[in-house]
């Protein structure tokens, strides 16, 4: 698949890099510098390279969203016409000092992006891991007993990539339900970035969902 990073920072610069070491065709954009996104293209090898929002989101069938949600007016602005485009949303609608969802109850990041670009095809995904767990997730992606990925919207074509991706990094995916289940994921994901972070464990925390049958 050829994917475009819009956001290459903690979340955005793993997935590309795992994304690009998986096989997939990866294009880097947005970053503060220059540099930086060479310097994530040289690090992931000969899948990737660095680029604009618009060259990453040109050739895209898949664009991974993974900014501030400050900065998601700019970072669409940049990449331009995205009608008909797959769009995966990782970034969680914060507030600007991170200690609150700025969304929430009655509508999510990922029903407010639908609004924001009703033309693309759009679903949640990678938002509810911390980014430092998915380079030992994909290590051990060839085991049987992987960590869940909770996913989640509307569009078939946009969840049918999600659970490519989430497969190929080494998760099991997860089907939430429609986009409005997105309420439920963005404080879910919270309480997730909580425990490994402040809790007993590490950021390398991932969770895993058990299913009991009768
Ligand atoms: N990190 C996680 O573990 C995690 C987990 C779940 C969900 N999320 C969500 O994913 C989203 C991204 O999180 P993150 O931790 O990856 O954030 P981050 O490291 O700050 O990455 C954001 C990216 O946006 C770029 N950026 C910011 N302002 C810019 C500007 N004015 N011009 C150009 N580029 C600019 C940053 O550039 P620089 O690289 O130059 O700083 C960086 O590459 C957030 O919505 C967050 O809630 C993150």
């Amino acid at each position: 698949m050829r994917i475009g990073i819009l956001g290459s920072g903690l979340l955005g610069g793993k997935l590309g890099t795992l994304f690009a070491r998986a096989g997939h065709e990866v294009v880097f954009s947005y970053a503060r510098s220059k540099e930086k996104l060479k310097r994530l293209a040289r690090n992931a090898g000969a899948n990737a390279q660095a680029g604009t929002p618009a060259e990453a989101a040109r050739h895209a069938e898949a664009l991974i969203l993974a900014v501030h949600w400050s900065r998601l007016a700019d970072v669409l602005q940049q990449a331009g016409d995205v009608s008909g485009k797959v769009i995966l949303n990782c970034s969680l609608p914060m507030n600007a000092d991170n200690t609150e969802l700025a969304i929430a109850h009655t509508s999510s990041g990922l029903e407010e992006l639908v609004k924001i670009v009703p033309m693309a095809r759009v679903a949640a995904a990678f938002n509810t891991v911390p980014s430092e767990v998915l380079f030992g997730v994909y290590q051990r992606r060839r085991r049987t007993r992987r960590p869940s990925l909770v996913y989640c919207g509307d569009d078939r074509r946009a969840k049918s990539v999600a659970v490519t991706l989430i497969r190929d990094l080494g998760f099991d995916p997860v089907d939430a339900g429609p986009a409005r289940i997105a309420r439920y994921i963005d404080p879910f994901a919270l309480l997730v970035a909580q425990l490994a972070y402040e809790g007993k464990g590490s950021p390398e925390m991932a969770y895993r969902f058990e299913r009991l049958r009768k």
